[in-house]
Protein backbone atom coordinates (compact mmCIF):
# COMPACT_ATOMS: atom_id res chain seq x y z
CA UNK A 1 0.00 0.00 0.00
CA UNK A 2 1.82 3.33 -1.20
CA UNK A 3 0.70 6.15 1.35
CA UNK A 4 0.86 9.28 0.53
CA UNK A 5 -0.10 13.20 1.83
CA UNK A 6 -1.22 16.40 -0.40
CA UNK A 7 -2.71 19.36 0.83
CA UNK A 8 -6.50 19.07 2.45
CA UNK A 9 -9.01 20.49 0.06
CA UNK A 10 -12.38 21.79 1.10
CA UNK A 11 -13.76 18.94 -1.26
CA UNK A 12 -13.06 16.18 1.51
CA UNK A 13 -15.38 17.80 3.78
CA UNK A 14 -17.74 15.36 1.54
CA UNK A 15 -15.52 12.52 2.61
CA UNK A 16 -14.97 13.27 5.73
CA UNK A 17 -18.15 14.22 7.16
CA UNK A 18 -19.60 10.60 6.18
CA UNK A 19 -16.46 9.03 8.26
CA UNK A 20 -16.18 11.15 11.02
CA UNK A 21 -19.19 10.04 12.16
CA UNK A 22 -17.55 6.70 13.89
CA UNK A 23 -17.19 7.51 17.55
CA UNK A 24 -14.46 5.09 17.85
CA UNK A 25 -12.08 7.59 15.86
CA UNK A 26 -12.63 10.18 18.96
CA UNK A 27 -12.28 7.99 22.20
CA UNK A 28 -8.80 9.28 22.63
CA UNK A 29 -9.29 12.56 21.23
CA UNK A 30 -8.94 15.68 23.71
CA UNK A 31 -11.11 18.60 22.09
CA UNK A 32 -14.49 19.18 23.22
CA UNK A 33 -16.74 17.97 20.54
CA UNK A 34 -14.86 15.92 18.19
CA UNK A 35 -18.46 14.95 16.72
CA UNK A 36 -19.03 18.30 15.78
CA UNK A 37 -19.31 20.13 12.77
CA UNK A 38 -22.86 18.60 12.54
CA UNK A 39 -24.22 18.71 9.15
CA UNK A 40 -22.12 18.52 5.90
CA UNK A 41 -22.44 22.46 5.47
CA UNK A 42 -20.78 23.41 8.68
CA UNK A 43 -17.99 20.33 7.99
CA UNK A 44 -17.80 22.24 4.59
CA UNK A 45 -17.17 25.59 6.23
CA UNK A 46 -14.70 24.23 8.88
CA UNK A 47 -12.54 22.75 5.84
CA UNK A 48 -12.92 26.37 4.34
CA UNK A 49 -11.85 27.90 7.41
CA UNK A 50 -8.91 25.41 8.04
CA UNK A 51 -7.74 25.91 4.56
CA UNK A 52 -7.35 29.58 4.98
CA UNK A 53 -5.69 29.52 8.17
CA UNK A 54 -2.04 30.78 7.70
CA UNK A 55 -1.02 28.87 11.61
CA UNK A 56 -1.87 25.43 10.59
CA UNK A 57 -0.57 23.10 7.85
CA UNK A 58 -3.17 20.35 6.96
CA UNK A 59 -2.99 17.22 4.99
CA UNK A 60 -5.21 14.11 3.23
CA UNK A 61 -3.85 10.94 3.96
CA UNK A 62 -3.97 8.92 0.76
CA UNK A 63 -3.64 5.00 0.45
CA UNK A 64 -3.14 3.73 -2.93
CA UNK A 65 -4.78 7.20 -4.10
CA UNK A 66 -7.96 6.71 -1.87
CA UNK A 67 -8.53 9.63 0.70
CA UNK A 68 -8.74 8.17 4.72
CA UNK A 69 -8.57 11.13 7.09
CA UNK A 70 -6.12 14.05 7.58
CA UNK A 71 -2.61 14.91 9.53
CA UNK A 72 -2.09 18.40 10.22
CA UNK A 73 -0.63 20.66 12.44
CA UNK A 74 -2.27 23.30 14.07
CA UNK A 75 -1.89 26.45 16.89
CA UNK A 76 1.47 27.09 15.18
CA UNK A 77 3.31 29.82 17.05
CA UNK A 78 5.86 32.06 15.59
CA UNK A 79 6.19 33.70 18.65
CA UNK A 80 6.88 30.12 20.47
CA UNK A 81 9.89 29.87 18.14
CA UNK A 82 7.45 28.05 15.27
CA UNK A 83 6.11 25.27 17.58
CA UNK A 84 2.99 23.52 16.31
CA UNK A 85 0.22 20.94 17.40
CA UNK A 86 0.03 17.19 15.39
CA UNK A 87 -2.93 15.82 14.64
CA UNK A 88 -3.75 12.77 13.23
CA UNK A 89 -7.03 11.10 12.35
CA UNK A 90 -7.44 7.98 9.84
CA UNK A 91 -11.32 8.41 9.33
CA UNK A 92 -11.89 5.05 7.56
CA UNK A 93 -10.85 2.55 10.54
CA UNK A 94 -10.31 -0.54 8.30
CA UNK A 95 -7.00 1.28 7.53
CA UNK A 96 -5.70 1.56 11.26
CA UNK A 97 -3.09 -1.46 12.14
CA UNK A 98 -1.56 -1.43 9.06
CA UNK A 99 1.28 1.13 9.44
CA UNK A 100 -0.30 4.22 8.09
CA UNK A 101 -0.25 6.11 11.28
CA UNK A 102 3.70 6.05 11.21
CA UNK A 103 4.18 6.52 7.42
CA UNK A 104 1.55 9.94 6.92
CA UNK A 105 3.43 11.37 10.77
CA UNK A 106 6.94 10.76 9.06
CA UNK A 107 5.61 12.88 5.75
CA UNK A 108 4.03 15.90 7.71
CA UNK A 109 7.72 15.83 10.03
CA UNK A 110 9.15 16.18 6.60
CA UNK A 111 7.67 18.76 5.32
CA UNK A 112 7.24 20.78 8.98
CA UNK A 113 10.68 20.54 9.22
CA UNK A 114 12.47 20.67 5.76
CA UNK A 115 9.96 22.86 3.98
CA UNK A 116 7.90 24.61 6.39
CA UNK A 117 11.34 25.02 8.58
CA UNK A 118 9.68 25.21 12.20
CA UNK A 119 11.36 24.24 14.92
CA UNK A 120 9.51 21.91 16.77
CA UNK A 121 6.61 19.82 17.29
CA UNK A 122 4.25 18.27 20.05
CA UNK A 123 1.31 16.21 20.20
CA UNK A 124 -0.48 14.90 23.55
CA UNK A 125 -1.54 11.36 24.03
CA UNK A 126 -3.75 9.11 25.97
CA UNK A 127 -1.54 6.16 27.30
CA UNK A 128 -4.24 3.51 26.41
CA UNK A 129 -3.73 5.03 22.48
CA UNK A 130 -0.63 1.88 21.77
CA UNK A 131 -0.45 2.64 18.77
CA UNK A 132 0.05 6.54 18.69
CA UNK A 133 2.39 6.30 21.14
CA UNK A 134 4.84 3.50 19.60
CA UNK A 135 4.41 5.99 16.67
CA UNK A 136 5.22 9.02 18.49
CA UNK A 137 8.35 6.87 20.55
CA UNK A 138 9.69 5.33 17.16
CA UNK A 139 9.78 8.84 15.42
CA UNK A 140 12.08 9.66 18.49
CA UNK A 141 9.37 11.96 20.33
CA UNK A 142 10.16 12.76 23.45
CA UNK A 143 7.90 11.89 26.30
CA UNK A 144 7.03 14.95 28.99
CA UNK A 145 4.58 13.01 30.87
CA UNK A 146 1.56 14.41 32.00
CA UNK A 147 0.77 18.32 33.32
CA UNK A 148 -1.49 19.93 36.03
CA UNK A 149 -3.55 21.26 33.04
CA UNK A 150 -3.43 18.04 30.85
CA UNK A 151 -3.63 15.39 33.34
CA UNK A 152 -4.70 12.40 31.12
CA UNK A 153 -2.31 12.80 28.39
CA UNK A 154 1.75 12.86 27.97
CA UNK A 155 3.29 15.87 25.75
CA UNK A 156 5.26 14.45 23.37
CA UNK A 157 8.03 16.83 21.20
CA UNK A 158 10.40 16.96 18.64
CA UNK A 159 12.83 19.70 17.46
CA UNK A 160 13.75 20.66 14.47
CA UNK A 161 17.11 19.64 15.33
CA UNK A 162 16.45 15.97 16.32
CA UNK A 163 14.81 15.40 13.25
CA UNK A 164 17.44 16.54 10.76
CA UNK A 165 20.23 15.07 11.72
CA UNK A 166 22.90 16.20 9.07
C1 LIG B 1 -3.73 6.59 16.25
C2 LIG B 1 -3.59 6.27 14.77
C3 LIG B 1 -3.21 7.53 14.00
C4 LIG B 1 -2.49 5.21 14.63
O1 LIG B 1 -2.30 4.88 13.28
P1 LIG B 1 -2.27 3.37 12.79
O2 LIG B 1 -1.99 3.38 11.34
O3 LIG B 1 -3.53 2.69 13.24
O4 LIG B 1 -1.03 2.77 13.60
P2 LIG B 1 0.17 1.92 13.02
O5 LIG B 1 -0.38 0.83 12.12
O6 LIG B 1 1.18 2.84 12.43
O7 LIG B 1 0.69 1.18 14.34
C5 LIG B 1 1.73 1.67 15.15
C6 LIG B 1 2.18 0.58 16.08
O8 LIG B 1 1.13 0.29 17.02
C7 LIG B 1 0.75 -1.08 16.92
N1 LIG B 1 -0.70 -1.10 17.07
C8 LIG B 1 -1.62 -0.59 16.21
N2 LIG B 1 -2.86 -0.73 16.72
C9 LIG B 1 -2.70 -1.36 17.91
C10 LIG B 1 -3.61 -1.81 18.91
N3 LIG B 1 -4.92 -1.62 18.79
N4 LIG B 1 -3.12 -2.41 20.01
C11 LIG B 1 -1.79 -2.61 20.15
N5 LIG B 1 -0.87 -2.19 19.24
C12 LIG B 1 -1.33 -1.59 18.13
C13 LIG B 1 1.20 -1.52 15.54
O9 LIG B 1 1.42 -2.92 15.49
C14 LIG B 1 2.49 -0.74 15.41
O10 LIG B 1 3.48 -1.38 16.20
P3 LIG B 1 4.99 -1.57 15.68
O11 LIG B 1 5.54 -0.18 15.55
O12 LIG B 1 5.62 -2.37 16.76
O13 LIG B 1 4.90 -2.25 14.36
C15 LIG B 1 -4.92 5.72 14.18
O14 LIG B 1 -5.25 4.51 14.82
C16 LIG B 1 -6.08 6.71 14.32
O15 LIG B 1 -6.25 7.58 13.47
N6 LIG B 1 -6.88 6.59 15.42
C17 LIG B 1 -8.01 7.49 15.67
C18 LIG B 1 -7.60 8.92 15.99
C19 LIG B 1 -6.53 9.03 17.05
O16 LIG B 1 -6.61 8.41 18.10
N7 LIG B 1 -5.51 9.84 16.73
C20 LIG B 1 -4.36 10.07 17.56
C21 LIG B 1 -4.63 11.00 18.66
S1 LIG B 1 -3.17 11.26 19.61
Amino acid sequence: MEIKIRPQRISDAEYSWEMRKDKDIWKYAICESPYSPLSLESETNFYREQVELNRCIRFAILADDTYIGNVFIDRIDELACGFGELHTHILNKSYWGKGVGYECNRLILEYAFRIAKMKGIYQYINPSNIAAWKNALKLEFKDLGTSPIRPNVHTFTIKRDQWIKE
